[in-house]
């Protein structure tokens, strides 16, 4: 059998079981879902603020249910989208967004915003972004509006039994550190100095989330920050990933995995769950073929090299198929590429996810 049709048969029995959980799910009420973090998971709070890092033109959302944009970095669905499809939930509503209220509120929130880093000074250029500090405080303000609505007792449960989706530090590299040559923080730090830094403010703003309140939390690694598009058109000769890059991410990871097991063995419990992100994105960005794309190394939608230059707007290059793109954007992965992501984070082994993965959470979970 080659591994092709293997990938296939095992995609098809893993999406029925997938599919017959989330129906069995839906019998009860969806858990809430809380997301925090960068582009890579912003729907579209960035679309209510002055800041240049938006996603609210054509050809953005060209495959959105709607074909219209939505402030989504994808063409169509992102991570929090399709996690929230498995988990029988409505997609959660940037906390901006005016929609959220009444029972809306139920359903969760997503606080994350396009730019922002684990850093303050990460995303400067983009004026205007939500802060990871700003997102904890709205998730406090969140919590309660919703006390308001259902108490405070059924706001804490709420918020106890909720799936939480945090990811950062991509910008920390790409969008300081790399982003000109003798930035700042590079003049100040050496790249393992830096990512120490990084690691111990990671380490804070995942303990200020357990204070408030959450307690099962997926925490994504940063991708293959050398081989995005973006980087290619930048840094690359022949088409191979940017070797800095490749190796910040690849000093970055482990220690997040180190301070999750370690933040897990201080309070006793499983709360935070490693998503290696990493390892998602290189199965198809190394092999394409296999999963059905024609390129991981050219953008859909951009110009210039690899479509890695700039933005992608109406006067972009546009591919027609955009199941055929690893990459949407010089930055951000294809709503079929997201789908390959999101599977992982749902069965995926533990070369993928630690200590387990969602459909294991959901299972404990669905148990107490
Ligand atoms: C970032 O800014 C917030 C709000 O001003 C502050 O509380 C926090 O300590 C800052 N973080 C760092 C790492 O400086
Ligand atoms: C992940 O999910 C699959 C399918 O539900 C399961 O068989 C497997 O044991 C799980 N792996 C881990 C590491 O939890």
């Amino acid at each position: 059998m080659d591994s092709s049709y293997s990938f296939l048969v095992s995609s098809l029995i893993l999406g029925l079981l997938v599919t017959l959980g989330s129906v069995a799910q839906e019998a009860e009420a969806a858990r809430a879902f809380f997301v925090f973090g960068d582009s890579l998971v912003d729907n579209g709070n960035n679309d209510y603020l002055a800041t240049t890092a938006r996603a609210d033109a054509y050809p953005y959302g060209i495959d959105y249910p709607t074909h219209r944009p939505t402030g989504r970095f994808s063409n169509g669905l992102n991570i929090p989208d399709i996690i929230s499809e498995q988990i029988g939930a409505e997609p959660t509503l940037p906390y901006l967004s005016p929609q959220l209220t009444g029972e809306r509120l139920l359903v969760g929130a997503n606080f994350a915003s396009a730019g922002i880093g684990i850093l303050n000074d990460t995303g400067i250029q983009f004026l205007n972004i939500i802060r990871i500090s700003k997102q904890l405080e709205y998730f406090q303000q969140y919590q309660t509006r919703l006390s308001a609505l259902i108490g405070a007792e059924g706001a804490q449960r709420l918020v106890n039994e909720a799936l939480v989706l945090i990811t950062l530090g991509g910008n920390d590299f790409v969008n300081n550190y790399y982003l000109v040559p003798f930035s700042a923080r590079s003049r100040q730090f050496a790249l393992p100095d830096y990512v120490v830094y990084l690691i111990s403010e990671y380490r804070k703003i995942l303990a200020r989330l357990y204070e408030l309140g959450a307690r099962r939390v997926l925490v994504t690694g940063t991708g293959p920050l050398g081989c995005v598009p973006a980087e290619l058109a930048m840094r690359s000769r022949n088409g191979e990933c940017s070797v800095e890059l490749q190796q910040a991410a690849g000093l970055f990871n482990p220690q997040l995995v180190d301070i999750i097991n370690g933040l897990n063995s201080e309070v006793g419990a499983d709360v935070f769950v490693a998503a290696n992100a990493f390892a998602m994105n290189m199965d198809f960005v190394s092999n394409p073929q296999a999963y059905g794309f024609v390129t991981s190394k050219v953008a859909c939608c951009g110009q210039g090299p690899y479509n890695g230059i700039g933005l992608c707007t109406v006067a972009s290059n546009l591919c027609p198929n955009r199941d055929l793109y690893a990459f949407w954007d010089p930055f951000h992965p294809s709503e079929k590429a997201n789908r390959l992501i999101v599977q992982q984070i749902m069965v995926g082994s533990n070369k993928y996810m630690n200590p387990m993965n969602l459909s294991t959470i959901m299972a404990l979970d669905s148990r107490t």
